[in-house]
C-alpha cells in the first residue's frame, strides 16, 4: 500500500496566515500541521509516501523530512502548480503508485482513532485490491463536505457533493483507500463547475461499479479539519488537552515511528542525540527510556 499526503490548496480560508506559508506548515499546538496526516498513514502501516504540494511549499516540506529515512520511511515529493482539486493526486502521482493500492490523506485533515484503528485497518484490508473504501462521521455542517446518504440497512445510496440540502448528517473525510485503478478513474473525470476535478466525483464511479465501501466513524473518533481560523484554533485545543492530561504526544512521528519498528533503538537515539536540547528532545528521550527498558506500550 502506496500513501500520498496532498498538502498544497490555496488555503485562502485562512488569509493572511497562508499568503506566505504553506496551512499545513502552520503550528497544530506543538507540530507543523502535516505531521498529522503523516502519522495517520504511519499509523495504518504505510512506509511509501507521495507528499504532493505546491511549487512554494514543496521545498519547506522537504526540508522537513528529507527523504523520510531517518524514520525508517521513503518519502517522494512533487509539485502540484496549480490546486486543481483533489483528485489530481493520483494523475501525478501515477508513476508512483504503479500496480499498488493507495491511501490518499488530506493535508488538513487530524484523526484521533485510538482503539478504533485496528478495525478501521481490517475495513480496509478486507477490500485491498477489489473496492475502494472511504469513511464517513457524523457532523452538524454537512454542507461543507460531501455527504453520504445511506438506506436502512447502511448501505449508500448517493454522495453529493456541499449539497445545499444535505440527504444525511455523514460526511466524507478526507482519507480514502483505492485499488490501482484509481489512477485510470481520476484522468477520466471532468472539472466541475467550479473548475475543480472533485473526490465526490471519483468516489460516485466507485459506487455506481458497487465498490465504494464507506466506514462510518463512531462518535468517539475525533475527526478535525483545520481549514480556518476556528478549527485550526480548536484542533490546536484539543491536541494541548489530551497531552498535557496523558503526558503522551499525539501524531508524534519520531514515537511512532519507533514503537512501530520503523527505527530501531540505535536509530532512535542517534535522532535523539541530533536533536537541539528542549521540550520535544526531552519527551522522546523519556518515551525511548520506558519503551527500551519496559516495551510499556500505549496508543499513540
Ligand atoms: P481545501 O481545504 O478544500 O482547499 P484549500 O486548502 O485550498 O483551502 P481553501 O478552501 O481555504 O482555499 O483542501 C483540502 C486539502 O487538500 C488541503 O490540505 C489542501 C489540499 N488540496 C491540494 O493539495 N490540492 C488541491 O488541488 C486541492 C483542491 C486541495
Amino acid at each position: 500500500m502506496k500513501g500520498i499526503l496532498l498538502a498544497g490548496g490555496s488555503g485562502s480560508r485562512l488569509y493572511p496566515l497562508t499568503m506566505t506559508i504553506s496551512k499545513q506548515l502552520l503550528p497544530v499546538y506543538d507540530k507543523p500541521m502535516i505531521y498529522y496526516p503523516l502519522s495517520t498513514l504511519m499509523l495504518f502501516g504505510i512506509r511509501d509516501i507521495l507528499i504532493i504540494s505546491t511549487p512554494n511549499d514543496t521545498p519547506n516540506i522537504e526540508k522537513l523530512f528529507g527523504n523520510g529515512h531517518i524514520f525508517g520511511l521513503n518519502i517522494e515529493y512533487c509539485v502540484q502548480n496549480e490546486p486543481r482539486g483533489i483528485p489530481e493526486a493520483f494523475i501525478l502521482g501515477a508513476d508512483f503508485i504503479g500496480n499498488d493500492d493507495v491511501c490518499l490523506i488530506l493535508g488538513d485533515n487530524i484523526f484521533y482513532m485510538g482503539q478504533q484503528l485496528n478495525k478501521f485497518r481490517e475495513d480496509v484490508d478486507k477490500y485491498a485490491g477489489q473496492k475502494a473504501t472511504i469513511f464517513a462521521q457524523k457532523v452538524q455542517d454537512p454542507q461543507r463536505f460531501g455527504v453520504v446518504e445511506f438506506d436502512e440497512n447502511h448501505r449508500v445510496l448517493s454522495i453529493e457533493e456541499k449539497p445545499a440540502n444535505p440527504k444525511s448528517d455523514y460526511a466524507s473525510v478526507g482519507l480514502y483507500f483505492y485499488p490501482p485503478d484509481v489512477v485510470q478513474k481520476a484522468r477520466s473525470l471532468k472539472p466541475s463547475a467550479r473548475g475543480e476535478l472533485e473526490i465526490t466525483d471519483l468516489n460516485n464511479l466507485y459506487l455506481q461499479e458497487k465498490m465504494l465501501n464507506v466506514v462510518v466513524m463512531p462518535r468517539g473518533v475525533a475527526w478535525l479539519d483545520a481549514g480556518t481560523p476556528d478549527s485550526l484554533l480548536d484542533a490546536g485545543q484539543f491536541v494541548q488537552i489530551i497531552e498535557k492530561r496523558q503526558g503522551l504526544k499525539i501524531s508524534c512521528i519520531e514515537e511512532i515511528a519507533y514503537r512501530r519498528g520503523f527505527m530501531n533503538d540505535e536509530q532512535m537515539q542517534q535522532y535523539i542525540n541530533s536533536l537541539k536540547d528542549g521540550y520535544y528532545k526531552k519527551y522522546l528521550q523519556k518515551i525511548y527510556e520506558e519503551y527500551h527498558e519496559t516495551k510499556y506500550t500505549t496508543a499513540v
